[in-house]
């Protein structure tokens, strides 16, 4: 089977399409026929070098977000059968014909998507949810600020945030906001045509992923004892001496959450956007566009149509 592998760090030059043996699922794995798979900054970050101090060893298998149908089943797993529709966020190893995943990260994919679509979800929908709600403490009817709005995680963080009752404020280019307000947000702030901080103010919870610069300036739009959660970087010990909390949200798989986020999709209050679908022979130039920094919404590799 065709696997996307990386034997050293670098840029694209080190990216391979290689053929692998095709793996059995342990104990509790899913064996899963990948169908397709979301092009996150984190693969193309691993790939520059920060698979190391994520601890991965080389060669590294890229690829952690998958929508899928159950190849095989490991021992003592209870509620998946060979041929169902699966999606989730994996380790490693996504960007490949057949992939290993725990079944206990595994959901049942929304009905009535198809695996494109599905494969733009969990990542950026974990990550919004867990930041909003496990990091920052978001609650019905508070004013957030959402830095990124267009982007993988920023366009569904709004839409989740917008379900669970928020009033979103939502930033980005001026080319994106149709885009933004289509996605619920009430208002929008172009950040090239004036300083956010200085529309955006009282802000109970702020979400940033943009980082850098806008995380700095981003402290200024929250009120006192406000909440800033970043998707980027790591908030130092002077970020966390001001008069407001501070934190860091770091994706994990949660099969509880997913589920909660697989019902928004069937319900129709979460819509993921699919920019561009290439096949997985054209991962680099998945790799390039994202790291371009202007992706709306999700770049999906297409790995069995
Ligand atoms: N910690 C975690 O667990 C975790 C999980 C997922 C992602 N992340 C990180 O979170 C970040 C965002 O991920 P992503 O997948 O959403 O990235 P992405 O899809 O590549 O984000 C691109 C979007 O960012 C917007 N943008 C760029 N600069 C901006 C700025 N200064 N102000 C406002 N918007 C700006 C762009 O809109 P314009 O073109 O309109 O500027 C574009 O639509 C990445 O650094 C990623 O590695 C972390």
């Amino acid at each position: 089977m065709r696997a996307i592998v990386i034997e050293s760090y670098g840029d694209n030059r080190v990216v391979n399409v290689v053929d692998v043996a095709r793996p059995a699922p342990q104990a509790g794995e899913l064996l899963v026929k990948v169908r397709a798979a979301g092009v996150n900054p984190i693969d193309w970050k691993i790939r520059d070098g920060a698979g190391q101090r994520m601890g991965m060893t080389l060669p590294i298998h890229l690829g952690g977000e998958i929508s899928g149908t159950v190849e095989q089943v490991g021992a003592g797993v209870a509620g998946f059968s060979v041929g169902d529709a699966v999606f989730g966020i994996i380790r490693a190893g996504g960007f490949a014909d057949y992939a290993m995943a725990p079944a206990a990260d595994m959901v049942r994919m929304p009905a009535g998507l198809d695996f494109v679509t599905a494969a733009a979800i969990p990542l950026g929908a974990l990550t919004a949810w867990q930041a909003l709600f496990d990091v920052a403490g978001l609650a019905r009817g508070q004013r957030l600020l959402i830095t990124g709005a267009s982007g993988g995680v920023g366009s569904l963080a709004v839409q989740i945030a917008k379900a669970a009752g928020a009033h979103v404020t939502a930033m980005a280019s001026g080319r994106n906001a149709d885009f933004v307000r289509g996605l619920g947000a009430d208002v929008f702030i172009d950040y090239t045509a004036q300083p956010f901080e200085q529309v955006a103010r009282d802000m109970d919870v702020v979400f940033d992923t943009v980082g850098g610069d806008t995380f700095q300036r981003a402290f200024a739009t929250l009120r006192q004892r406000g909440f800033l959660v970043t998707s980027v970087g790591f908030p130092t010990e002077e970020d966390g001496q001001r008069n407001v909390g501070v934190g860091r949200v770091l994706c994990k798989p949660d099969a509880a959450q997913l589920s909660a986020i697989r019902d928004l999709v069937e319900a129709r209050q979460l819509q993921p956007h699919v920019a561009t679908v290439l096949p997985l022979e054209a991962v680099t130039d998945a790799f390039a566009l994202s790291k371009g920094g202007r992706t709306r919404g999700k770049i999906v590799l297409e790995i069995s149509p």
